[in-house]
């Protein structure tokens, strides 16, 4: 995929691994504009006001991008929140439907917004973003990894029904990465800048891989076929400790 020369928006661009992918962009000579609820806290990109748990929200961010960039020919759904759950306790169904609602259904509700326009642009990308948490559970975060797991299910999928469009679809799987409190919660989150750097030179291969899976995020996405699931996972698990009354 061509870094340079593009438009490209940003869904969940204000901060963190969006904002830094988006400064990829404008860095290799893009168009870019960067979109959440706050798009104020953005000062060198254009932005735009955009809540994905809303539909008439996502079409209004349409309508105004495609109108002043009707040239538009790469959607990011980067959008995404990572809660913690103690499913003992049934409160937590509260940050299950905001994960669902965000994670999952406003990838879809944002790439049903653009897909009629990047299938009539005739060549055009559309990158999702899973985790490695989609495919290594990371049982303190439990409805984040089923919507995470949605996303790649639906992207596989979205991948397959777009063949023959001229829409790419890539898959970026992100391991911890020092973003959104990572970095404070975990030692081992990768800093941002290594990750950007991984994901451009992998983004810019010929052809571009379906899934951009940097070093890190390998062990994750493929710990099922390596037979070091059952293990990771009870590792993994050791982090429910820490919730009040373990
Ligand atoms: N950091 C990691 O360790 C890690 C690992 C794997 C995957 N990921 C994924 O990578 C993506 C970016 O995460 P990050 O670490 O960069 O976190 P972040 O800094 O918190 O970024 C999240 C982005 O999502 C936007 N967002 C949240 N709710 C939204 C809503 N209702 N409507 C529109 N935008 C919304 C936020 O913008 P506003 O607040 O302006 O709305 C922000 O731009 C997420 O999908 C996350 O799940 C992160």
């Amino acid at each position: 995929m061509e870094l340079g020369g593009r438009t490209a928006l940003i869904v969940g661009g204000t901060s963190g691994i969006g904002l830094g992918l988006a400064r990829r962009f404008a860095a290799a000579g893009s168009t870019v504009v960067v979109g959440g609820r706050d798009p104020d806290r953005v000062g060198d990109l254009e932005t735009l006001r955009i809540d994905v748990t809303n539909t008439q929200s996502i079409a209004d961010a349409r309508d105004e991008v495609l109108a002043k960039h009707p040239d538009l020919d790469v959607v990011v759904t980067m959008s995404g929140v990572m809660l913690m759950e103690d499913l003992r306790d049934p409160a937590h169904a509260e940050q299950a439907e905001l994960s669902i609602e965000v994670n999952l259904l406003g990838t879809i509700r944002v790439i049903d917004a653009f897909t009629p326009h990047l299938i009539g642009r005739g060549g055009a990308d559309l990158i999702t973003v899973t985790s490695g948490i989609a495919f290594m559970p990371f049982p303190m975060m439990p409805t984040y990894g089923a919507s995470k797991a949605g996303v790649h299910a639906y992207t596989e999928s979205l991948r397959a029904q777009l063949a023959g469009t001229g829409v790419q679809v890539t898959e970026l799987i992100p391991p911890a990465v020092a973003t959104a409190g990572q970095e404070k919660v975990n030692s081992n989150a990768l800093p941002l800048d290594a990750f950007l750097d991984e994901v451009v030179e992998l983004l810019t291969r010929t052809p571009t891989p379906q899934e951009i899976v940097v070093e890190r995020a390998r062990p994750l996405r493929w710990a099922e076929r390596d037979g070091t699931y059952a293990e990771l996972l009870e590792r993994r698990s050791q982090a429910l400790g820490a919730l009040p009354g373990r």
